[in-house]
């Protein structure tokens, strides 16, 4: 079976997430194509992905048809592919739509077509609609072959924001979002029942969604007052989230973490002081070498407090343009780049991100 993927705001970054997401479960899986924020993976029948696992997928749905123009007109002419009489439809992909508009007339259906008024702004600084429908289609040809497909899940942020929202203790500034927490985790290879450690837990941010992801967590943050937060704000969660699994938190530097032969590391790294203004070059140059004297020990701390299949997925500041040197840092903790750096940023903040994975 062929899924389609509408990929969010960092669509490399998201196509990442869902191919370590599959490797890590052994599940047999072959891109078929990657282009703007559109993915197609093809599975063994039966897979099932759930939407609200991943950070960066706005919709998908299982591919129903795949074939040339002429079997589209006669799959669509003995084929009902909105069961409703009413309703409102968006489409992705480089097809004309004229023929779905036929269709659901001919069938005397009132739907109508949605272009979202609010865009949404891509890593790479394009911006595409985002509209907002009650069916999204995905009608997309590569080459000689269209591929249709109606979503059946489309990621729902209330549940998420909501979750984020109600917890006890919130750090704006420094808090990670829900997102990119569930992109790191999954870019670190963790399942349900691993263990997985946050070397800079703070107020628990991603071992939040690796809870609720069924994983079982290690939180280590040298501010006192952040553990306290991380501990109140995971009791809350399991109270209200029903969580059956383990988690500690510990008060401690990193560079001391235990060896418990962590499966995983997912991890947001300090940037610094809250920046007011925009760093000069050389405060820049200076941020990033002082992160980088800072690191390697605890990355060389990391290594061995975990299993040597086990992935680092984790965050590097970038400086105005600056970004530290991830070769450099990865040969000198002794580690290798399993996914290199990829931007994450927005324009409204001096201070972006690397992500990347070590091994
Ligand atoms: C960017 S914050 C992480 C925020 C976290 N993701 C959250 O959701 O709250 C980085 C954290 O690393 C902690 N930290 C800095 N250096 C550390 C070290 N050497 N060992 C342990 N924790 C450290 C800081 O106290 C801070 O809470």
């Amino acid at each position: 079976m062929k899924t389609f993927f509408i990929l969010g705001r960092n669509p490399e970054l998201s196509r990442q997430e869902i191919l370590e997401f599959l490797k890590a479960r052994n599940r047999i899986h072959k891109e078929i194509f990657f282009q703007d924020n559109l993915l197609i993976i093809e599975t063994n029948e039966g897979e099932r992905f759930s939407i609200q696992e991943f950070g960066g997928v706005m919709h998908l749905g299982e591919i129903t048809f795949e074939g040339n123009s002429e079997e589209l007109r006669e799959y669509l002419e003995k084929n009902e592919i909105i069961p409703s009489d009413k309703f409102s439809y968006a489409t992705f992909g480089n097809q004309d739509t004229q023929i779905l508009k036929e269709k659901f007339k001919s069938e005397k259906k009132k739907a109508s077509q949605k272009h979202g008024r609010k865009l949404l702004a891509f890593q790479d600084g394009h911006k595409q609609e985002n509209p907002k429908a009650d069916f999204y289609i995905f009608l997309h040809a590569i080459e000689n072959t269209v591929y249709l497909s109606i979503a059946t899940q489309t990621y729902d942020p209330k549940e998420v924001k909501k979750r984020d929202m109600q917890k006890p203790i919130r750090r704006e500034i420094l808090a990670i979002s829900p997102r990119l927490s569930k992109i790191l985790i999954n870019l670190s290879g963790a399942k349900p029942h691993d263990r997985l450690l946050d070397p800079f837990c703070g107020v628990g941010g991603i071992l939040s969604e690796a809870l609720i992801k069924k994983i079982n967590v290690y939180g280590i943050d040298k501010d006192k007052q952040a553990t306290i937060d991380a501990e109140t704000n995971i009791k809350w969660l399991t109270q209200n989230y029903k969580i059956q699994n383990k988690y500690k938190i510990e008060n401690n530097d990193s560079r001391r973490a235990p060896d418990l032969q962590f499966s995983a590391i997912a991890t947001e790294t300090p940037l610094g002081k809250p920046l007011r203004k925009k760093p000069s070059d050389n405060q820049a140059k200076q941020i990033i070498q002082n992160f980088e004297a800072y690191i390697i020990p605890i990355l060389r701390q990391l290594k061995k407090v975990k299993k040597s299949q086990a992935k680092i997925a984790i965050t590097f500041p970038v400086i105005r343009n600056l970004h530290v040197d991830a070769r450099k840092i990865a040969e000198k903790s002794g580690l290798r780049i399993r996914m290199s750096p990829l931007l994450e940023s927005r324009s409204d903040q001096f201070i972006s991100r690397d992500l990347l994975v070590l091994i």
